[in-house]
């Protein structure tokens, strides 16, 4: 079984072309109208190469156990998920003001974000696939009880390649594991998205894949999961997070700490003054 079905995935994955419109109308489906503010399309790249993770109700039980993406991740799931959300974190070790957390998917990143917030702090959670908002709230909504239902914590449907939200709104932004998903083109929109909701003084967090170093055997595997499943992610192997940023982005400081052999990066961006 444990060796089934990842095989399975790989398979359907791989013939995600034959399947995708029929699995992306399910999933569409489990989402309650009062949430759809708006009909926000599911981008392509995703409906094409991604239906298998994230819009698809049965493959979606099977990647939400962390010990799968962990093994993604040679077992740093956790680690990274902790050095993101401290990222966010202001001295005290709370999280303070307001936070965007660009894409959810499961739901388990946005636990660690929402253990640490601070009294008056809110955080607003967007993702474009309706399901996975559906799935983190529900999920939230068992961990935590009702403070899901307060004015804290709020979920949209929103593309993050064009955010409906006001310029310099949030104190921090919080952009984890999503830029190695996205075709090169959605790589610069969401960054730049990102950029233009934080607040001069905010903190943009991203943590991501990096360019390993040279001859770094782990990195193998890495580039096999790539090619299986990640058709964008290639590039994160080549190029440093700055290479999808805008050019008119100005930052007061940017602080990169790397792990496990370069393979992983969180970077923090810290936005200035126009
Ligand atoms: C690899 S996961 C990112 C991990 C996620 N940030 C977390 O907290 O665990 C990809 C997620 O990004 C979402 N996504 C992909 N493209 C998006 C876009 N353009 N706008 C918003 N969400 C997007 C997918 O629906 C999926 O939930």
């Amino acid at each position: 079984m444990m060796l089934k079905y990842p095989l399975l995935m790989l398979v359907r994955a791989r013939t995600c072309r034959l399947f995708a419109p029929r699995f992306v109308n399910m999933s569409s489906k489990a989402i309650s109208p009062e949430k759809i503010s708006k009909a926000i399309p599911i981008p392509q790249y995703i409906s094409k190469f991604y239906w298998w993770a994230y819009t698809d109700p049965p493959s979606m039980k099977f990647w939400d156990h962390p010990f799968v993406v962990n093994f993604i991740l040679y077992g740093n799931y956790n680690m990274l998920r902790t050095k993101a959300a401290e990222a966010l974190c202001s001295s005290n070790n709370s999280i303070q003001g307001s936070t965007l957390q660009i894409s959810c998917a499961y739901g388990d990143m946005t636990e660690q974000v929402v253990r640490r917030m601070g009294e008056d702090s809110s955080l607003q959670i967007i993702d474009v696939v309706p399901a996975q908002l559906t799935f983190t709230e529900s999920k939230l909504r068992q961990n935590f009880g009702d403070e899901i239902n307060s004015e804290k914590i709020k979920f949209k449907i929103e593309d993050a390649t064009n955010l409906s939200f006001s310029s310099d709104s949030y104190d921090q932004v919080l952009v984890y594991l999503l830029i190695h998903e996205l075709p090169t083109d959605a790589k610069r929109l969401v960054l730049s998205e990102a950029v233009r909701v934080l607040k001069p003084g905010g903190k943009l967090v991203c943590v991501e894949f990096h360019p390993p170093k040279r001859f770094q055997i782990v990195q193998l595997w890495t580039r096999l999961v790539f090619w299986m499943f990640e058709p964008f992610a290639k590039e994160m192997l080549h190029f440093q997070l700055t290479e999808w940023m805008p050019k008119h982005a100005k930052f007061l400081r940017v602080e990169k700490m790397t792990f496990f052999g370069n393979l992983f990066q969180r970077v923090i961006f810290v936005k200035r003054n126009a």
